[in-house]
């Protein structure tokens, strides 16, 4: 796509100008350019909730200087907290000088939770579902476009709960590969239409039929590598502001109190691309959340360290080790490109062709390197000036 060099002034430009870049450089229509300021129509918000009064609007701004994969990334975002799009550009402007971020992810695999009660022998129930797998298998298929596409019933994994303030339960896990979308609608009606015959072939009784938000089997990983020397500022070299970003990072992993706040700056950077690519921002907020206390403790969803990598001196003649911060994320993501209002809503279609029309994957493996660079920032920005001075300056800005 597009050269770096060509967004570096970006923000410079006014919004008709942006508009018009991005226009230029993707090939957007007239009908993106409409969605990208008249949003969603009376008719079509009348079609999506109930009770409907109006539109909400937010502004959406687009980060720069993305490189993933080697791919460059424009990256749409929907949030009304300032300094984030800023944030999360210049991080990524930093992260280019270590090649960008790295990502992968797993296949796109969805849980649904199927409870039955009324279970007197968990082994046999289990053995008898064994059984009859193939079975499930053939009514859980219930999408044949789906399974064209490769997707559908994976497998069933079992649970017990002998003790629950309501008695033993058995929990059946039905694995489902969404492909491109999200996947809720399609998991629970394939939970749905199992449910009777597992409680035909065990004698128990079903009550939920309901996909899990811990999506740990739909997983986006990013990394990157962010040399020291310019993050130098106010006196302090750039080896000083590394160690004080991964002192801040040492401080979320041990403490909750500060995870938590920790994991929200993450989530700025990804709710803000889920919300501009009509995804479900609080399924990915719950997994999250959930994810961060998987051992038991609730902890940072990033780590960082410091570590030593080549780099070449400034007359281009010699590598030197130099001290750089290595950062990974991996998540629950639960997000796709096709269905709801990924597909529903104008805007939204106009965010996909911006970020290159990626695939559910694709776009997770996004929204991830998007949430490690958001964090990157608010540890850069804590660990040196403070928060308040970013925000206190694009304040000053909408007041004048
Ligand atoms: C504010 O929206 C997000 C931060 O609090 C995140 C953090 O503290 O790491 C700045």
């Amino acid at each position: 796509m597009t050269e770096e060099i060509n967004f570096t002034q970006f923000y410079k430009l006014s919004q008709i100008e942006r508009r018009q870049k991005l226009a230029d450089e993707l090939g957007l229509d007239e009908a993106d350019l409409t969605a990208l300021t008249n949003g969603l129509s009376t008719e079509q918000a009348e079609l999506m909730i109930e009770n409907v009064v109006g539109q909400y609007a937010l502004p959406m701004g687009v980060a720069t200087h993305f490189l993933i994969n080697g791919s460059e990334i424009l990256v749409p975002m929907v949030v009304e907290e300032p300094s984030v799009v800023a944030g999360v550009s210049y991080a990524a402007k930093l992260a280019r000088r270590g090649g960008g971020f790295l990502t992968y992810s797993s296949d796109p695999i969805m849980i649904g939770q199927l409870q039955l009660l009324d279970i007197a022998n968990f082994d046999e129930a289990i053995n008898k579902l064994k059984a009859i797998e193939v079975e499930l298998f053939r009514l859980a298929n219930h999408d044949p476009v789906l399974q064209k596409l490769g997707g559908g019933a994976q497998g069933f994994e079992y649970r017990t709960f002998p003790n629950t303030p309501a008695g033993p339960m058995l929990i059946i896990h039905l694995l489902y590969d969404c492909r491109d979308a999200m996947g809720a609608n399609t998991v629970n009606t394939a939970l749905e239409k199992i449910a009777p015959k597992v409680a035909e072939v065990t004698g128990g009784r079903v009550n939920l039929r309901i996909l899990s938000n811990l999506a740990d089997q739909r997983m986006a990983h990013a990394e990157c590598l962010i040399v020291a020397d310019p993050l130098a500022r106010e006196g302090r070299s750039g080896e000083e502001v590394a160690r004080a970003i991964f002192e801040a990072w040492a401080f979320a992993s041990v403490d909750p109190y500060r995870a938590a706040t920790h994991n929200k700056g993450i989530m700025n950077g990804i709710d803000a691309v889920a919300i501009a690519t009509g995804n479900d921002w609080r399924a990915i907020e719950a997994g999250a959340h959930a994810y961060a206390a998987r051992s038991g403790q609730y902890t940072s969803l990033t780590q960082w360290s410091l570590t030593t990598a080549p780099v070449m001196n400034e007359s281009e003649t010699r590598l030197e080790p130099k001290l750089h911060l290595r950062g990974t994320l991996s998540l629950p993501m639960a997000v796709g490109t096709v269905g709801g209002a990924t597909t529903a809503h104008p805007t939204a279609r106009t965010a996909l062709k911006i970020l290159g029309q990626p695939d559910a994957r694709g776009l997770a493996e996004i929204m991830v390197a998007v949430g490690l660079a958001q964090n990157f920032a608010a540890l850069r920005a804590l660990a040196t000036e403070g928060i308040q001075q970013g925000h206190m300056r694009l304040h000053a800005r909408k007041n004048k």
